[in-house]
């Protein structure tokens, strides 16, 4: 059986489908399955913010399939790692937890991945720059992350 990580923000279209792409490409031939959702609705359907698809292309990864979708209370059910990228992600998904054994599934990449950043900073209101960054710190994360786990 596979483990089942998800990358979680708040719209899907930003960091977390970088997150996706990034740790589907490091860990590719290894039995882990990755998918990622927004604790908010307001991008539903839609295809990764086109900053967020570029800088991922520019290192290799193709992101621009990837559907926005909001997390849900199965989806804490059914991740065995659910991944998200600040403290009000954090929040957000600890309120759909039924219990401590859920709530023991959620933790920032960040700490996860013992990098010493608090969380992935939201790089939608900024430019360029801050694309570079989250994919940077994205990547250094994914990789820690996988290094801990396999
Ligand atoms: P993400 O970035 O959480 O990294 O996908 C955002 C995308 C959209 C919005 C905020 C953050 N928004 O307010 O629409």
């Amino acid at each position: 059986m596979p483990t089942k990580v998800l990358m979680v923000c708040l719209g899907n279209i930003c960091r977390s489908p970088l997150a996706e792409g990034v740790f589907r490409h490091l860990s590719k031939g290894q039995d882990f399955e990755v998918d990622s959702a927004g604790t908010a609705n307001y991008h539903t359907g839609a295809a990764p913010d086109s900053r967020s698809i570029a800088i991922a292309a520019k290192n290799g990864i193709d992101i621009s399939n990837q559907k926005a979708r909001q997390l849900t209370a199965n989806d804490i059910a059914t991740f065995d790692h659910i991944l998200v990228m600040d403290e009000q992600n954090l929040q957000n998904a600890y309120a759909l937890c039924t219990s401590a054994e859920q709530r023991a599934k959620i933790a920032l990449l960040t700490s996860a991945s013992g990098h010493e950043a608090t969380h992935v900073p939201d790089p939608y209101y900024g430019d360029e720059k801050g694309f570079d960054f989250v994919f940077n710190l994205v990547h250094d994360c994914c990789k820690n992350w996988l290094k801990k786990h396999t």
